[in-house]
């Protein structure tokens, strides 16, 4: 008997989600459903969420549409664990960009109004710086043995000799000795930085006008002493002057000016403060700087000007700072003072590009986003790796459970592991095991029943079954369609149980009365398991197992195509077991008398295909009957005797 039941079809993920052999249930779209897994066997992802969806949607149909939307992903056990750790995974690659992003550019931020502040420290620096440099070299031609009597007599030779070793010394950039009534008597510029040589300054400047060196030849003294500073326009551009007075023992013999050229002046001052510099006067002119305010192509884009408000609050000494685009670049500009000797001699701005900061800013978002990104993109996929893995045996289960619930059940689930996922699975199997056993044992309960009654058809239903199975495989058909020709035959003839002994038991040739009573067992049969929930293969096999494809069978008289496949099948296995067995009318025919009769009806009666395929499995077929007991007949233990005795 065991050996009739087949082996349980493990479920591969491709047939996993199939719609079993059983009718559908009703329920939300069960076939729909079944169609759409079909088409999509390929898809594990797919399968799965369409199952669910089917799952889900009666529990769904009892909830709030908004909250059905919202809540639909975490019915799916692999969502519930994905989603919230991927919220929480993006939520901490977004806080943490942005934290790290803004960490990194507040700290640029903070470099750059350090640095912009140490600029104007070291524009405020230099300048006094220079003024101590002038001032030194002041002292030292005034303080000079013979200078003031060179002055005094006006003596041009001899004071160039004296003061231009102490103007290269100094490597200051202007000298000039006016005598007492403001006349130059020498006046120097330096020729060339490196060798340190001067040439005589031949222009039409007259210092004499000069605020600072009037205020000396009239003898003024204020409380920080006798000498001055101030920025004078020359023939050679803007010059940063120091005065003092050069005295012969009669009193103020003349005048020595010591100067540096602001546009040299911005220059060495941009290197020591790293930024750029200009110097303004006090109408917010700009006077020299180290953006190329000089070049005329470039003068448009660069309006250095400052604003009135910029101006006044610098005039004030406030420190003002002002972003502005010079040269298509952003700048920020500090302004401040520009102080000697307690007095504002101008306005200076130290100027410093912003795009590094903004640019520095956006590079660092990119690599931080980037790192971040990869390590979310890591964690997702490491997560969605792992859930896939753990959620995968459960959603075979629960396809499996399903194909079993809708009536299929030679599938099973596979799932073997130690876990309690595992334990589950396996008590799920074990289950249907058991499920189809009883399912089968009650199958051939019912066809030990119908072969009972008539000692010359003995085994034959159990025959047809198996016999109809190999056919099946021959002709490739899958296992599940070889589990309905399985059932199909065994219970072909169950409409037998409603004809009369004296018809169905009648020794000899049938008349046409009884012939008409006996075709109708289809009809009986068909009637009989109406109310079981059979799959229609099964019905078709035991509905249309007589008819035959020229429309000569009964009970529909169907032909061709509106014979189905099973019918088919059913018929060649009933037609061979039938003339290969003993009736009361005649003696067996032997197999290859029984096939050739089976040929000879090929295309007319019988599907050729079906023949064919009769063909390749005869010799297996006999010799299956020959080694197994169950296909001479099986049958209930207390009438195997009475009946072997008939
Ligand atoms: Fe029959």
């Amino acid at each position: 008997m065991g050996g009739l039941l087949r082996p349980p079809v493990m479920i591969p993920d491709e047939r996993a989600a199939r719609q079993g052999c059983g009718v559908p249930k009703p329920g939300i779209g069960a076939s729909d459903l079944a169609e759409v897994i079909h088409s999509n066997e390929s898809n594990e992802w797919v399968k799965s969420a369409i199952l669910y969806l089917g799952m889900s949607a009666r529990i769904s149909a009892s909830r709030q549409a908004p909250w059905r939307l919202l809540s639909w992903p975490f019915r799916h056990i692999r969502w519930k664990i994905v989603l919230p750790y991927a919220f929480l995974t993006v939520l901490l690659a977004v806080v943490g960009s942005y934290l790290a992003t803004e960490l990194v550019t507040g700290s640029l931020e903070e470099r750059f109004k350090n640095q912009m502040a140490e600029a104007g420290r070291s524009v405020s620096d230099k300048v006094v710086h220079k003024e101590r440099e002038h001032l030194e070299t002041v002292r030292g031609v005034a303080f000079t043995e013979g200078v003031a009597g060179a002055v005094q007599a006006g003596d041009r030779v001899a004071l160039e000799a004296l003061v231009q070793p102490i103007a290269a010394n100094a490597g200051v950039e202007r000298l000039e000795v006016l005598d007492a009534r403001g006349n130059r008597l020498t006046a120097l510029r330096l020729a060339a930085t490196d060798s340190v040589t001067y040439e005589p300054v031949s222009d039409s400047d007259v210092p004499a006008e000069w605020p600072l060196v009037q205020r000396i030849l009239q003898g003024e003294s204020d409380g920080r002493g006798d000498k001055y500073a101030q920025i004078i326009e020359t023939s050679d551009g803007f010059v940063l002057w120091t005065a003092g007075p050069v005295f012969a023992d009669s009193g103020a013999a003349g005048v020595v000016l010591v100067g540096t050229a602001l546009e040299s002046f911005v220059r060495q001052t941009k290197a020591e403060a790293l930024a750029h510099v200009t110097v303004y006067d006090f109408a917010g002119s700009p006077l020299a700087s180290t953006f190329a305010i000089n070049d005329a192509a470039s003068a448009e884009e660069a309006n250095l000007d400052m604003s009135a408000a910029v101006l006044d609050d610098s005039i004030e000494g406030t420190v003002v700072r002002e972003q502005r685009s010079l040269f298509s670049r952003n700048y920020d500009l500090l302004y401040g003072r520009l102080e000697l000797r307690g007095q504002v001699v101008g306005l200076y701005s130290v100027g410093l590009p912003t795009d590094f900061i903004f640019n520095a800013g956006s590079d660092t978002r990119t690599r931080v986003m980037l790192l971040f990104g990869a390590g979310m993109a890591a964690v997702m996929g490491i997560g969605l790796y792992l859930t896939h893995q753990l959620t995968k045996p459960i959603l075979r289960l629960v396809r499996t459970a399903r194909i079993v619930a809708s009536g299929d059940l030679t599938v099973r689930s596979g799932v073997i592991s130690g876990d309690e996922i595992g334990i589950l699975a396996t008590s799920f199997d074990e289950m249907t095991d058991k499920l189809q056993l009883q399912h089968l044992s009650t199958i051939r309960a019912l066809t030990s029943a119908i072969d009972a009654r008539d000692p010359y058809t003995m085994g034959h239903s159990v025959r047809v079954g198996q016999l109809a199975m190999m056919l099946g495989r021959q002709l490739g058909m899958e296992e599940k369609r070889l589990a309905q020709l399985e059932i199909g035959g065994y219970l072909h003839d169950i409409g037998k149980i409603g004809i009369r002994d004296a018809v169905l038991l009648k020794p000899g040739r049938l008349t046409p009365e009884e012939r008409k009573i006996i075709e109708d067992h289809p009809a009986i049969g068909l009637a009989i398991l109406e109310p079981v929930d059979l799959p229609k293969e099964v019905v078709q096999f035991v509905e249309d197992h007589h008819e035959r494809l020229d429309g000569s069978g009964y009970p529909r008289g169907i032909r061709n195509e509106q014979v189905s496949i099973h019918a088919r099948i059913a018929a060649v296995a009933d037609m061979y077991d039938a003339t290969t067995t003993e009736r009361t009318y005649r003696n067996p025919m032997s197999p290859g008398d029984a096939f050739d009769l089976l040929r000879s009806e090929s295309g007319r009666l019988l599907d050729p295909r079906v023949v064919d395929a009769l063909a390749a499995i005869l010799d297996e077929w006999e010799e299956r009957r020959r080694r197994e007991p169950a296909l001479r007949g099986f049958r209930l233990p207390d009438l195997e005797l009475p009946k072997v005795s008939v």
